[in-house]
This record gives C-alpha cells, sequence and structure tokens, in this order.
C-alpha cells in the first residue's frame, strides 16, 4: 500500500467505543489495482458494533459500502486490490491476518452474511433444504438427518408456511421475498454473533422489502445478534438502527445516534441524503436534490470530496479534507463548518 494509506492508518483510533465490541473496523482503506494505477474506493473508514446493536452504512450508489463489507470478509480479489486498516477485529480476533485462518473460521459461522440478490447467491440445482443443511454439516458437523431437522426449523423460523414440505423445493419454486428469507435462514443456521445484510430488499418489491425488514428485527431481538445494515431506505434505517454511518465518495462524512442524525444532521451531504429521501420531505433542513455527481474513484480532489457539490462550500474546502470531528456526544461530522461556527455565513 502506497505511503498515502499507510499515513491514514497511522492516525488514533475513532471508533469512540473502550470495550470491545463484536466488530471493530478502525481506518480501513481499500485500493484497487486498476489499469491507470491504484485507486482508492474506501478511505480510513472506521466503525464499532456491539452485541445487539444495529449500524447502518449509507450513502448513494458507489461510495464503497460494499467494498467496505468486502474487504472485512475477505471477499476482495488480492491480485486486485490492497486493503490496510489499523485493525479489523471481530470478538477480538485479527480478521487481516496473514493466511486468511480466523476469516475462514468466522464467514459463515460467526458473521452470517444476506446480500442483495438471492438468486444469485443460491444454487439453483440443490433443494434449499440441501442448501442450508450443507452450511450445518460444514460449520456444525451436524449428521445428515440433525441438519434436516434443524434446517426445517430454520425455515419456520424466517416465516416459511409449511417449512417441513418447502424444505425440498428447488429455489426458482419461491418467491424473491421466500428466497431471501432462506438466505436469512442460511445466515442465521449457525448464530452468528455479526449479520452483514448489504441491500437485503433492493430486488424486492415494497411491501415485501418490510417484511423482510420486519423479519431480521424480530430475529435480531431474539437473537442479540450484531447487525451491519446497507440499505437505501432511510425508512427502515430509522427504525431499525442505533447508529448511522454516512459514507460520500469512500469516507465517513458523518456518524451519529439515530435519533439525533434525523434530528440534526450535520454534513452538508446527510442533509441533502435526508432530504433527498421522500420520508423526510417535511424536513426544513432539505437540500433536494444534490445538485452536481458523485466524484469517480479516480477523480482528483485535493479537499473535501462533497465540496463541488456543496451549497457551504468555503476556500478551505479545496484544499483540506475535514477530519471527522466531535460534534455532539457520539456524533462526528467531517465538514470545515462543523461544528458550526456562527461567524460563517
Ligand atoms: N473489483 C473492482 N475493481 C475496481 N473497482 C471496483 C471494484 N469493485 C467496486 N469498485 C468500485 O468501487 C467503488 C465503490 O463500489 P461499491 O460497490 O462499494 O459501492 P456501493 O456503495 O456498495 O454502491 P451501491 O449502493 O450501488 O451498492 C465504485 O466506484 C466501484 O466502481
Ligand atoms: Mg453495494
Amino acid at each position: 500500500m502506497d505511503d498515502t494509506v499507510a499515513d491514514e492508518t497511522a492516525r488514533g483510533d475513532m471508533t469512540g467505543i473502550a470495550s470491545e465490541p463484536v466488530l471493530r473496523v478502525d481506518g480501513l482503506s481499500v485500493e484497487f489495482l486498476t489499469d491507470p494505477g491504484p485507486t482508492r474506493v474506501v478511505s480510513d473508514v472506521s466503525f464499532a458494533i456491539g452485541e445487539g446493536e444495529t449500524l447502518s452504512l449509507v450513502g448513494e450508489s458507489g461510495c464503497g459500502k460494499s467494498v467496505t463489507v468486502m474487504a472485512i470478509l475477505g471477499l476482495l480479489e488480492a491480485r486486485r486490490s490492497r486493503i490496510a486498516a489499523r485493525a479489523v477485529r471481530f470478538q477480538g480476533r485479527d480478521l487481516l491476518a496473514p493466511g486468511g485462518k480466523a476469516l475462514r473460521s468466522v464467514r459463515g459461522r460467526g458473521i452470517g452474511m444476506i446480500f442483495q440478490e438471492p438468486m444469485t447467491s443460491l444454487n439453483p440445482t440443490m433443494t434449499v433444504g440441501e442448501q442450508i443443511a450443507e452450511v450445518l454439516r460444514f460449520h456444525l458437523k451436524l449428521d445428515r438427518k440433525a441438519a434436516r431437522a434443524r434446517a426445517i426449523a430454520l425455515l419456520d423460523r424466517v416465516r416459511i408456511p409449511r417449512a417441513a414440505e418447502r424444505i425440498d423445493d428447488y429455489p426458482f419454486a419461491f418467491s424473491g421475498g421466500m428466497r431471501q428469507r432462506v438466505m436469512i435462514a442460511m445466515a442465521l443456521a449457525c448464530s452468528p454473533a455479526l449479520l452483514i445484510a448489504d441491500e437485503p430488499t433492493t430486488a424486492l418489491d415494497v411491501t415485501v422489502q418490510a417484511e423482510i425488514f420486519d423479519l431480521l428485527r424480530e430475529l435480531q431481538r431474539e437473537t442479540k445478534t450484531a447487525l451491519l445494515l446497507i440499505t437505501h431506505d432511510l425508512g427502515a434505517v430509522a427504525e431499525m438502527a442505533d447508529e448511522v454511518v454516512v459514507m460520500y465518495a469512500g469516507r465517513i462524512v458523518e456518524r451519529s445516534p439515530i435519533a439525533e442524525l434525523f434530528v440534526r444532521p450535520e454534513h452538508p451531504y446527510t442533509i441533502g441524503l435526508l432530504g433527498a429521501s421522500p420520508e423526510w420531505q417535511s424536513d426544513k433542513r432539505r437540500l433536494t436534490p444534490i445538485r452536481g455527481r458523485v466524484p469517480l474513484p479516480g477523480d482528483r480532489l485535493d479537499g473535501c470530496r462533497f465540496a463541488p457539490r456543496c451549497p457551504f462550500v468555503v476556500d478551505r474546502c479545496n484544499s483540506e479534507i475535514p477530519p471527522l470531528a466531535e460534534i455532539g456526544p457520539l456524533h462526528e461530522a467531517a465538514c470545515w463548518r462543523a461544528p458550526l461556527d456562527p461567524d460563517q455565513p
């Protein structure tokens, strides 16, 4: 990794949580080794999630949410990417340790994953029962009979009617919402301490989306699983998240407890994002639509990457990257205007 990444990762711990959370990501940066040269797509991202907590990662398409998750899970192709971090720890274990041993043992077992499109994650040539049972046999070493019984119980738990019959169906016989329920069942099969859901509902219609979020919330209450939730649905974020991390062009621009974020969004991008969502149209601070376009990862910008689109831009924004600064309890924003300076226009 180049010097700039090393410099950034050498800075202090920004997570602000003293005891060991379930997942702690500290100073994560990711570059892709593209043709013209390395392109940074994630810069100095830090967050932590405790038991039973939900942290939501939000931001426009392409801001680096999925790459962050893929890097944490070691799913990026090593030849084409470079990852640097002060720490990525799951239950205190270093997920970036050489050899990937810690990662292999937690993926699918300690950490369950739900992705956007269930059909691409499910194997169309195996029944859903076989697929869930495979996870159970692999990770928990259950025998065939025990795995099948547990798979039925899991399908029942994600509210699939007549689970004992449906278990022998192939994925194509399930609707999109049901397939996502199967994915949730597989993700929860080994009672993971952390569930990562990356856009779990975007492929589904609105009523089914609400059902899936309800299900996730219920299961989380029962299991105390920590949840890292990536979604464009700010209504779901408002209902589910304890903390929100807002990303813009690969960087965290704001982090806040949920209640505070919707009442007192600080970063102009967050204000714009909330304004851009139909749920928050009544917000007096809305700035819809956010003018301009998201910078591409290769675009050279010396200062704040939101500066070209920001209605409050000042000179400094174009030359210096604003650091995340505390503006309230557990509330940080990376903006030269934060905390709002009464002398500024
Ligand atoms: N394998 C790759 N090689 C090169 N660039 C990549 C690769 N994967 C992702 N990127 C780039 O990294 C940036 C972040 O992508 P990412 O998929 O994390 O966005 P996202 O925030 O998840 O967006 P969305 O909301 O659309 O899912 C994008 O500019 C994307 O084009
Ligand atoms: Mg994504």
